[in-house]
């Protein structure tokens, strides 16, 4: 960006800081309660519009619209912690634009909280499930809030990478689509290391309820997987696998959470066996800067496992993992966790794995750090 363009946008929010000052003296008296709705009409609407779609004046002088509140699909997915974040330590905070002013020397933590909640009535539509419902993502257990993401997910052992890229869109308020593309490497007896594309996946997810004041959401999924691996190369299940399962998230206080996912899987292929799963997720997240920064999120998934044939023994694996936010907006996320078997142990091996997710709704890969 060229210095005149620089100085512009510096200008541009110092003018309208400089006529808000006195605006926000005369509404918020020392002492007096103030509303969310004052507040923001004080600190808040020059830019962002009496009616939270982006003033109108601000937009015309300024080299960046600022979001629109009352778009229910952008609105509704940031926790309130992110808002006020952003409003607390202005927009650089957050990886966002620096013509977003910081709000700490000029409102308390308590009515920054309310003007939050001020914005979050411009969004009409019922519907859509909250942000503080879409709960950090396992290594294995699968959420139930729809997102609108690109992953890469890395499972090694001593005898085999599978590398699976993901990309998953959201469509309105409740549903989902997921791709799966794997990648496997594995090594064969004779010590060489071969690859190729393993089972693509297709999932249809869609959220059957949601609750912020309960703080659950649920959501019910189908997938079906394509034997596109080459079985003679040890990849790929060789078989059409039709899955069902159902997702619940619960927040059990506002930092810590569970998650359930129970369903199962039928081979198209006879020869093969049906499988049932259930998998649990005990996690809280921890977030430095007194809730301002990044968040480490310490999780311990349980997942168990059983083909459905008379004499099959049930699996079970416990996997703890750190899942950590990357960027300042908090739009890529890394994690990495070690799965362990804890019965038959003779043929399941110890796995490593990793995954690196990009929320592509929030903005650009390389934007926001
Ligand atoms: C000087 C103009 C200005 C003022 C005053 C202002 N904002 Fe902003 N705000 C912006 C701009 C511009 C953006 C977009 C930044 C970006 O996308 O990088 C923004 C973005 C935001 C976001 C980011 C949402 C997201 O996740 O994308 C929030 C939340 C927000 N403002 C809240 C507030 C609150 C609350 C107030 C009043 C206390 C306020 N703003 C006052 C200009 C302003």
């Amino acid at each position: 960006m060229c210095r005149w363009h620089l100085e512009r946008i510096a200008g541009a929010g110092a003018v309208i800081l400089a006529v808000m000052w006195p605006a926000l003296t005369v509404a918020a008296p020392a002492g007096e309660p103030t509303t969310g709705r004052e507040l923001y009409e004080a600190a808040c609407a020059t830019c962002h519009g009496s009616d939270g779609r982006g003033a109108a004046a601000a937009m015309s002088a300024f080299p960046l619209a600022p979001p629109d509140f009352t778009d229910c699909n952008f609105a509704t997915r940031e926790p309130d912690n992110d808002w006020i974040a952003v409003a607390h330590g202005g927009g650089p905070a957050r990886g966002f634009d620096r013509l977003m002013p910081s709000f700490a020397e000029l409102l308390t933590e308590d009515e920054i909280a309310r003007v939050v909640t001020h914005i979050r009535s411009f969004c009409a539509e019922d519907g859509w499930p909250r942000g503080e419902l879409n709960l950090p993502r396992a290594l294995v257990t699968s959420k139930a809030f729809p997102e609108d993401e690109a992953a890469i997910r890395v499972i090694a052992d001593e005898g085999a990478v599978t590398t699976r890229f993901v990309y998953a869109r959201r469509y309105g308020a409740r549903s989902q689509l997921e791709i799966v593309v794997p990648l496997q490497t594995v090594e064969d007896e004779t010590g060489r290391w071969r690859g190729g594309v393993g089972d693509l996946s297709f999932a249809l997810k869609r959220v059957l309820a949601h609750s912020l004041a309960w703080g659950s959401i649920v959501s019910v999924a189908g997938e079906l997987v394509a034997p596109t691996g080459s079985t003679e190369r040890g990849i790929g299940g060789g078989t059409t696998v039709f899955e069902a399962y159902l997702a619940y998230g619960q927040l059990l206080a506002p930092r810590t959470f569970l998650q359930l996912q129970v369903g199962g899987g039928v081979a198209y292929d006879r020869d093969h066996a049906d499988e049932a799963f259930a998998r649990a997720v005990l996690g809280h997240r921890l977030i430095q800067d007194g809730g301002r920064g990044r968040a480490w999120t310490p999780m311990i998934e349980v997942l168990g496992a059983r083909e459905l044939l008379g004499d099959a023994t049930s699996h079970v694996d416990l996997l703890p993992e750190m899942q950590i936010t990357l960027s300042a907006r908090q739009h890529v996320v890394g994690a990495v966790g070690v799965r362990i078997p804890i019965n038959d142990r003779a043929d399941r091996p110890t796995q490593v794995l990793v995954y690196l997710i990009w929320d592509w709704f929030d903005g650009g890969v390389l934007t926001g750090w």
